[in-house]
């Protein structure tokens, strides 16, 4: 009984003082299922080692307007994510006027895809697989969030529809979801899960997809907590192939056409920071928390 009161005594004793002395880039999540895709972005990364197949964890020409990510992607001084650990850092996808994809005028728009996720008969959408992903808001470049953003997909080969999309801010053609909410919807674009954006800590996001059984299922946490199953295994048409889609898409406002037309405003300067970017194999029901 003493000894185990003075172990207590002595473990207090010890958090006190590691808690006064953490490092920055703590984190204690362990990824335990095979690695798929890998957007996990090594510290060791320079700028202009995303310009290049060679150097990039993702793919150096896509999702981007002319600039090179070289000087859109920032990698801000921040706490590691759940599954970053030492070797890993932060990266944040950011915005400006002339982030314009192709001739996608109507959307301000940058991302990260993984390289080896191809378009079609991919690793990604065979069998059953979770995408990580953590989220962190940066105060010097927030969201506008009276407009409608995309910040992570699944988006089918043939580009008509997304399996699934984890949006923030104001869904055109829709009332009643809350604008400062974090939403993961469906391929019918139906709300399965809400979360309120949280303006200064890490937050943990994956999703399940079963290609055989057409499921989907969300997983969450905040800080450097486990990870933890907030919906079951849900109905969903996983069918289409496809890419995974990690970043922002900036939807106007006051249009029907929002790929090509609608209003944005000028002097643009927003950011996601994402952290523990990776796809899963999650067979036998394997899944990193
Ligand atoms: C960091 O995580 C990667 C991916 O899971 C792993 O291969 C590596 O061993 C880890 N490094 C440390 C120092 O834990
Ligand atoms: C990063 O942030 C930590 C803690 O806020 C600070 O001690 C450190 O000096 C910062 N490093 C840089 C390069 O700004
Ligand atoms: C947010 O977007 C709306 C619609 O584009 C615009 O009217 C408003 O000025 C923006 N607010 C900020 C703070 O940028």
């Amino acid at each position: 009984m003493i000894s185990s009161i003075l172990l207590t005594g002595l473990l207090a004793a010890a958090s006190t003082a590691s808690a006064s002395t953490i490092p920055t880039k703590r984190s204690t999540g362990v990824i335990q299922c095979p690695i798929i895709l890998n957007g996990l972005v090594a510290t060791t990364k320079t700028p202009t080692d995303f310009d290049s197949y060679a150097t990039s964890p993702f793919n150096p020409d896509y999702i981007r307007g002319s600039e090179a990510f070289s000087t859109t992607l920032k990698f801000p001084n921040v706490t590691n994510s759940r599954f970053d650990n030492a070797t890993y850092k932060a990266v944040e996808v950011t915005i400006d006027d002339a982030s314009i994809f192709q001739e996608q005028n109507g959307f301000r728009r940058a991302g990260l895809q993984i390289q080896g996720d191809t378009n079609t008969d991919g690793p990604g959408t065979t069998g059953v697989r979770t995408l990580h992903w953590s989220v962190k808001q940066d105060a010097e470049r927030a969201l506008n969030l009276t407009h409608e953003y995309l910040n992570v997909w699944h988006e089918t080969s043939d580009y008509s529809a997304n399996q699934f999309n984890f949006e923030a801010g104001t869904i055109i053609g829709t009332s009643g979801s809350d604008k400062n909410n974090f939403k993961i919807l469906n391929r019918q674009n139906t709300l399965v899960w809400s979360t309120t954006i949280d303006a200064s800590a890490w937050q943990n996001f994956a999703v399940t997809l079963d290609f055989d059984k057409n499921t989907l299922q969300v997983y969450y946490s905040t800080r450097d907590e486990p990870l933890a199953a907030v919906t079951t295994a849900l109905a969903n048409d996983n069918s289409g192939d496809g890419q995974y889609q990690i970043g922002i898409l900036k939807k106007p406002t006051g249009t029907s056409d929002v790929v090509n037309s609608g209003y944005q405003e000028t002097g643009i300067d927003e950011g996601q920071i994402y952290g523990g970017l990776f796809l899963e194999d999650s067979a036998s029901g394997c899944i990193s928390l």
